[in-house]
């Protein structure tokens, strides 16, 4: 089966049980502090997991497209790839594992027509020291469903616990999170890899890793948090007021084993790869690595570009830049020429243009910011060359040297190594070179996590006030300096909020006051912020602001300051915008003691787009 026809039957066997369909968030979270990019399909759906009510209702359906930044450096092998669609479906405080993991066997075995034969399952072995019981539960369900007594397998919290900060231990108070049941496809081939698993010592198993299984979803029961600790040095868990399913099936990976195929790039990249061959007139099967390589990173850069991420230095676009860099290398081992890896653009779109049709309608600027960044890094590719001849003079490579022909000029390591023998470079000090890659990238992950906070960082009462100054703030920007200023980016703090917004001059002292007045009018007003459900369309009529990339259900939450027009009459609110909250209940919260909203900077951040800091104060 194609992935268009397993999402469809996926999104069509739900939505007839009662799901509703959301579609896809962005590649880009707007409102999560905690990560540069959507890896799971649970991410955007967070706060309905921690127990807000979500306008959809209680039963979720979507396909998620998702990416992994810590997958870079496996792509190669058959099955990791760092873009990646995941299918879920979410019970929020409806059905449990009974129903979950009856739809989930539903689903495989009669939609998709996978012998049950071929389904290992794992389930949650329990935890005594932590009061966590084993999920016999779950293992009588498989049981009864037909999947045999020796392929149902126990294993402790690091595979069967599911959290976003790990097992239990690693979990801060307050956090949800629960056992979970992982299903497994078995392929029945020779146990390749396993004499380099973690469980080399026993019989072949789903989780060792040997290429016989591979993982296809995974049912979480999201129905505990996380106690305050009580001073005992144990860890404690309470249940959830609402038990939850989350469950993440891999599209791709579900396609693949529809084929009985161990390979998901020949299910997942198929026009990409006919399109490869077209252009080098080489075959997948002579060049599978360095086809999968560049297959891989082309279509994730052409998803994180359609999502509005540019290559850059920075930010979500660094990795971008790192994409397409290892990509151009790739293709230059086939012989691709400048501009060669352009026309992957439109065979990438065209797979996606019954689901993603917004890829297709921007392909030809995606063509275009891949083409000026490729004849960037040809021109630093050239000065890189250089040097490399320099260090092949010296016969050796040190690993100084080595780093930095990785990090300035974007030579992948293994291509260096290869290289290297031809230019008769002897030595190579690869032990150096991964010590200080592995400083470089604690630092920019220590970095990275201060820096790419976007959205709220916590919830607490002056991050919510914030919050609500916020939207004050964007409408009072669009009264100043016109209607075509847009929100670019976000992130609020106990101190302070920051916005980013297109717009292309830097604003005048007179401009910055008239913005602060109006903000504090507005406060002085004691306006009721009040949240409403309703269609999309709806809020798109009220003219509701809308996040940048993101793409919103059927039915949405919104927040006004000021109430929304009823039938008699037809006054506007002061601000609307698409917005899960939290806020004020009222304008007037945010003047608690003496506090005056203050903007304490403006400044550019990119063409085209200013920031802005703002507190109360
Ligand atoms: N949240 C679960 C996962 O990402 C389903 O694996």
């Amino acid at each position: 089966m194609t992935l268009d026809e397993v999402r469809s039957k996926y999104l069509a066997f739900f939505a007839e049980r009662g799901h509703i369909v959301i579609p896809s968030a962005s590649l880009v979270p707007q409102n999560d502090p905690t990560t540069l990019f959507t890896g799971s399909g649970m991410q955007p759906l967070l706060p309905y997991l921690l127990g807000r009510d979500h306008p959809g209702g209680k039963r979720l359906v979507d396909s998620q497209k998702c990416f992994r930044s810590m997958d870079i450096e496996e792509v190669g092998d058959n099955r990791h790839t760092t873009f990646f669609e995941m299918l879920g479906n979410w019970s929020l405080g409806d059905y449990f594992k009974q129903e979950q993991l009856t739809y989930f066997f539903t689903f495989l075995t009669e939609e998709i027509q996978i012998p049950k034969e071929r389904l290992w399952v794992t389930c949650f072995e329990g935890d005594e020291t932590l009061h966590l019981p084993k999920d016999t539960e779950s293992a009588e369900i498989w049981k009864k469903l037909g999947i045999p007594e020796h392929h149902i397998r126990f294993y402790g919290s690091k595979k069967n616990w599911w959290s976003r900060s790990g097992i239990p231990e690693a979990m801060p108070v307050g956090e949800p999170g629960g056992p979970d049941s992982e299903v497994f496809y078995d392929f029945g081939q020779e146990l390749k890899l396993h004499e380099s698993s973690e469980f080399k010592n026993e019989v072949c198993n789903p989780n060792c890793d040997c290429g016989r299984f591979l993982e296809i979803g995974n049912s979480v029961f999201m129905q505990y948090v996380k106690n305050p600790s009580t001073g005992s040095g144990r860890d404690s868990f309470s249940k959830l007021p609402r038990q939850n399913v989350d469950f993440g099936g891999g599209l791709e990976r579900i396609a693949a084993v529809s084929e009985n195929e161990p390979d998901i790039f020949k299910v997942a990249h198929t026009s990409i790869i006919e399109q490869l061959e077209k252009i080098t007139g080489k075959t997948y099967a002579e060049n599978i690595r360095t086809f999968r390589i560049i297959a891989d990173h082309v279509k994730a850069a052409v998803f994180l570009v359609a999502d509005g991420v540019k290559p850059s230095n920075t930010d979500q676009g660094y990795f971008v830049r790192r994409l397409l860099r290892r990509a151009v290398r790739y293709a230059d081992k086939l012989g691709i020429t400048q501009s060669g890896l352009a026309t992957v653009v439109e065979a990438t779109a065209r797979m996606y243009v019954h689901s993603y049709p917004e890829v297709l309608a921007q392909a030809a600027d995606i063509q275009k910011i891949i083409l000026t960044e490729e004849a960037q890094f040809r021109k630093t590719l050239a000065r890189g060359i250089k040097e490399f001849e320099r260090f092949a003079g010296q016969g050796m490579l040190s690993a100084h040297d080595a780093f930095q022909l990785v990090t300035t000029y974007g030579f992948p390591l293994e291509l260096i190594l290869e290289e290297a023998g031809e230019k008769g470079i002897k030595q190579i000090d690869i032990e150096g070179f991964k010590e200080l890659l592995k400083e470089h990238q604690q630092l920019s992950r220590a970095g990275s996590e201060q820096k790419f906070k976007g959205g709220l960082a916590d919830t607490a009462e002056k991050t919510v006030r914030l919050h609500t100054a916020h939207h004050l703030l964007l409408k009072a920007l669009q009264i100043v300096l016109g209607p075509d200023v847009k929100q670019r980016g976000s992130n609020i703090t106990q101190e302070r909020l920051r916005i980013d917004f297109s717009y292309g001059a830097k604003m005048t002292n007179g401009q910055i006051s008239k913005v602060e007045k109006i903000v504090n009018e507005k406060i002085k007003e004691d306006i009721p912020v009040v949240r409403t459900e309703m269609s999309k369309d709806e809020a798109e009529k009220l003219g509701a602001e809308h996040e940048f990339g993101a793409k919103y259900p059927d039915r949405v939450s919104v927040y006004s300051v000021g109430p929304l027009p009823t039938g008699r009459q037809d006054s506007r609110p002061f601000s609307i915008e698409f917005c899960g909250g939290p806020h004020t209940g009222s304008t007037g919260e945010l003047a608690t003691g003496e506090l005056k909203f203050k903007i304490k900077k403006e400044e550019a951040v990119a063409q085209g787009i200013r920031r802005i800091k703002a507190v109360l104060e």
